[in-house]
């Protein structure tokens, strides 16, 4: 049936389709685990300029450091405006891919001149990749805003579409609680490093963390190193 509709769908007809579907099946499981993620943020324009200089001085920094040494196929998981992917490109032996499920925000990843064969719109907790297709992946400022289900999902998927390692950098909460589902400009979970170990533990055999210079007043951001 679906190879069907693929014949008689002119491909950009198709493509529109099965980006509607992505949507809808990630709001669907978005409200798994009794939190609801709120995506209408992601297609807001002013989202898209928040994302162009959230990590200055901070997150774009320490990735670089991260990467230096590596080589290989990286995958950027819900990869946003593509910012992060621009600023690896100066890193010369890797090869940086990225996903995101909103169209609005890898349109704007293509205009900023990344190759469009390396951009996807999905859903990080049903990625289109074969197993172990990436040498490495990350994600930064993005798990937290998954909900609990959600976040399984995605570790699980990272671990299965990674062969080495996998970095996520999240938002901690400063007082070493786990906080909980909090609610401001965007929804987020704020728990401790304690919490977010536990949760990577269940996609990765090791798992340590490391200080990030970006904060504010609610948490400290805290980079996660996840081994196969
Ligand atoms: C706070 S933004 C961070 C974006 C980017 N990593 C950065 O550092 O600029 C969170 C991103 O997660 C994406 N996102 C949320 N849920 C997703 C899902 N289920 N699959 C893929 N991307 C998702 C949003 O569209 C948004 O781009």
């Amino acid at each position: 049936m679906k190879a069907v509709l693929q014949d008689l769908c002119p491909p950009i007809a198709w493509r529109t389709l099965q980006r509607v579907k992505v949507s809808v099946m990630a709001r669907a499981r978005a409200q798994g685990g009794g939190r609801t993620q709120d995506l209408d943020v992601y297609w807001d324009p002013q989202m898209a300029q928040v994302l162009e200089t959230w990590g200055d001085g901070n997150v774009w920094d320490e990735i670089q450091f991260l990467f230096v040494n590596c080589r290989g196929r990286v995958l950027d998981i819900a990869c946003g405006t593509g910012k992060t992917m621009a600023v690896l490109s100066a890193i010369p032996l890797i090869e940086v891919h990225g996903f995101d499920i909103s169209d609005m925000l890898i349109r704007k990843a293509v205009d900023r001149g990344l190759s469009q064969d390396r951009l996807h719109v999905a859903d990080a907790t049903k990625m289109p990749y074969a197993d172990r297709e990436f040498d490495y992946s990350y994600s930064i400022g993005s798990l937290e805003h998954f909900s609990d289900t959600g976040i399984d999902q995605c570790v699980r998927e990272a671990a299965r579409v990674t062969r080495v390692a996998s970095f996520h950098m999240m938002p901690t909460s400063r007082s070493g609680r786990d906080e909980g589902w909090l609610k401001t400009y965007q929804s987020f979970h704020n728990c401790s490093v304690k919490w977010w170990a536990e949760r990577l533990r269940r996609g990765f055999s090791e798992v340590s963390d490391l200080p990030s210079k970006w904060s504010d007043h609610l948490s400290v951001g805290t980079w996660f190193v996840c081994r196969k």
